[in-house]
């Protein structure tokens, strides 16, 4: 066996071994029927854009026709989303992920016809770079999923376009971008710790949904950059291409290929190949440590001991003390004491190497919607703000530098030796995304 990863924009997949995979969606359907054969719903002459309404039923294998003809969703034609994105113009691109760009584009809320510029419903646009099995897969799991899961939490998926070799999908537009541009682009303005707790909340929250739905639903690629938020800062999951259904019966986990995101997967599933919702709560975990730290998960620029953060911020989450020394210099010592110790300690949780320990994401999100409550959140600042970092901009309280915290024993690995796979060990990548093992 052998690895090789391919070089995208920003997440990895990892692939160690296909041959258990247990997908229910898209595998036997992917080789079934030609999309562009399908029933287009792009007939229809009035289409309006579903209301939020839970809903919890899921998939149980479905043909690709059957996906595709969700009533959902609307089947858009190429050139209909050419013209709502100004013929994928340059200045209509929002972001660009391993997968493809995503384009700003207006559609008429009623007929979800494109519109002028400006005009009716803005609409992001993802269109996938012609790259074959994979991304068709994929695209055909969000689709699947994304036809059938609806939450306030969730990321709505308007419609999609198979055309030829086309593959695209339209979703509600996320005015405020994703978690990650926020977190670490250069010159974005700091999240306030009131947002990060609410942005850690909604997602937490969206997880929970999934979990707890009657057909359990692992996400798989929790991360940053897939949290999308509105103008308001809710935060909703998005890309369910690697979405995957849970198991049934007395069984706690389903064999899959394994895929995923480079510092956010879990150690024991990457390992293993063995996933369960456990894997999504190890990953909720990075995600809080990444809010609490302003780090990314991963990050080759820092000086080796310092490039996953799991190993990095893990000896100091447990510290009252020693936690303000991780603490994103962004947030300007403006956050509560108390509430930053206790969002350290769920993210230890969710990071335990015993995945069995991790709590369920319903927990989580009950002890951090408690954070809320103002015995948590007393005045900032409640840190000795002298002592804290400098590598940041820190627009209303300048302090001196940090001490970058104390050399840790253990690798730069992303993952602990002692569980990491002969895929991972040794091997700090950039979160870049793609990898297969043959
Ligand atoms: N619905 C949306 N509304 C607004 N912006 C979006 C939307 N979907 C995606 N984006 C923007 O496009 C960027 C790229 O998204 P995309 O999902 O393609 O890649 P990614 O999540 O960054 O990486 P990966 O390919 O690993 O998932 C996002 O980071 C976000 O800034
Ligand atoms: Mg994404």
């Amino acid at each position: 066996m052998h690895v090789y990863f391919a070089h995208c924009a920003c997440t990895c997949l990892i692939s160690i071994d296909d041959t258990s995979d247990q997908s229910k969606v898209g595998s036997k359907s992917i080789s079934s029927s030609n999309p562009s054969t399908v029933k287009s719903g792009s007939t229809r002459s009035s289409w309006t854009v579903p209301s939020y309404k839970e809903s919890r039923e899921l998939p149980t294998p479905r043909t690709e026709g059957e996906i595709l003809s969700s009533p959902n969703l609307k089947a858009f034609s190429f050139g209909d989303l050419k013209a709502s994105s100004k013929n994928f113009r340059s200045d209509s691109l929002i972001g660009e992920g391993g997968f493809g760009y995503v384009f700003k584009g207006w559609i008429d809320e009623q007929t979800l016809t494109p519109s002028k510029p400006g005009s009716g419903m803005v609409v992001a646009i993802k269109k996938l770079k012609p790259e074959g099995f994979q991304g068709h897969k994929e695209w055909l799991t969000e689709v699947d999923y994304l036809g059938q899961l609806h939450h306030e939490n969730l990321v709505k998926l308007i419609g999609y376009c198979s055309d030829g070799d086309n593959r695209l999908l339209v979703y509600e537009f996320m005015p405020k971008g994703s978690l990650e541009n926020h977190l670490f682009r250069r010159g974005a303005d700091p999240l306030s710790w009131g947002i990060r707790l609410k942005v850690a909340i909604g997602a937490a929250k969206g997880l929970s949904f999934l979990h707890d739905a009657e057909n359990q639903v692992i996400y798989r690629d929790f991360k940053a950059s897939n949290i999308l938020l509105d103008s308001e800062f809710n935060a909703k999951l998005s890309d369910f291409g690697l979405a995957k259904a849970g198991p049934t019966g007395d069984r706690t986990h389903v064999s899959t290929q394994v895929m995923g995101t480079r510092g956010y997967a879990a150690p024991e599933y990457i390992a293993t190949g063995r996933l369960s919702v456990k894997a999504d709560v190890y990953s909720f975990g990075v995600v809080l440590l990444e809010l609490l730290t302003g780090r990314r998960a991963l990050d080759k620029s820092k000086p080796s001991s310092e490039q996953n953060l799991v190993e990095w911020a893990r000896p100091y989450l447990r510290d009252k003390r020693r936690l303000y020394r991780i603490m994103d210099s962004k947030l300007g010592g403006q956050y509560p004491k108390k509430g930053a110790h206790a969002v350290a300690g769920i993210a230890l949780q969710c990071i335990g190497i015993n995945s069995k320990e991790r709590p369920a994401m319903s927990e989580v999100v009950e002890k951090l919607e408690q954070l809320q409550d103002s015995k948590y959140n007393v005045a900032a600042p409640q840190v000795d703000t002298r002592r804290s970092s400098s590598s940041g901009s820190v627009p209303r309280s300048p302090m001196k530098a940090q001490p970058s915290p104390r050399r840790l024993s253990g690798s730069a690995s992303p993952l602990p030796a002692a569980v990491g796979s002969p895929a991972a060990v040794g091997s700090p990548l950039p979160a870049c995304r793609t990898a297969q093992v043959h």
